[in-house]
């Protein structure tokens, strides 16, 4: 079959990423983005696409900082209640019933219940025609020892990240199952030596 082009996400589940930011006048806000990825390794950067009329965006521009949380299925009861219009002068923590876990290095506060937290600094925007590209550079990196495996590695069965497929008619929800399967990066170079290893330390 082929689909309209506007129907990429329809085949290309994404992830559901959970941002929260606040205002100049500290109102918490937190949304639901799909259109995240980071951006190279070994780089820090991560990158949001935005529309332009988002609270989001509003709050980014201001405070330069936001956090992107990592969510698993458990939150799929929590997209609608922070995707749905509302005024930037409502708390969407307390609109969602969603606790804050206050960060170290930024001010936007994550989300409890999260199993991971980039608290973010603004990089630099790219401004398209209708959209936004935000770019953000990690300051901080957690994550919940619980989805861990024993070499920190992340435990996709325990974590279940929460993703998303687009279709004509809206959002289908889904998680990951792992394959046991697994290459080394050093793999795609003729030596067979990853030439970020040292990045790792030991
Ligand atoms: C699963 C899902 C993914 C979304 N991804 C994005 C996205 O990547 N970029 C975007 O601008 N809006 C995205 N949205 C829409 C925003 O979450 C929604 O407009 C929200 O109300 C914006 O909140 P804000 O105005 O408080 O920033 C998404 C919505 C859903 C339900």
């Amino acid at each position: 079959m082929i689909f309209k082009p506007f129907m990429r996400e329809g085949f290309m589940p994404l992830p559901v990423a959970f941002i929260s930011s606040i205002s100049k006048s500290r109102i918490r806000n937190i949304a639901p983005y799909s259109c995240i990825m980071p951006v190279l390794r070994p780089l820090d950067l991560i990158c949001l696409a935005s529309a332009r009329k988002r609270d989001t965006l509003d709050n980014i521009r201001e405070i330069e900082q936001f956090v992107v949380n990592l969510v698993g299925t458990d939150f799929c009861d929590k997209v609608i209640p922070t995707a749905r219009f509302s005024s930037p002068e409502e708390d969407e923590f307390e609109l969602a019933g969603l606790s804050e876990k206050p960060s170290s290095l930024v001010d936007p506060p994550g989300i409890q219940g999260a199993y991971a937290w980039m608290e973010c600094e603004l990089a630099e925007f790219h401004e398209g025609k209708s959209y936004t590209l935000i770019m953000g550079r990690v300051l901080r990196l957690e994550v919940e020892d619980d989805v861990l495996t024993p070499d920190k590695g992340l435990d996709i069965k325990k974590a279940k990240p929460l993703m998303m497929t687009g279709s004509k008619k809206g959002m289908h929800y889904s998680t990951l199952s792992d394959l046991e399967s697994f290459d080394p990066f050093g793999a795609m170079f003729p030596d067979g030596k990853d030439p970020l290893e040292k990045m790792h330390g030991s």
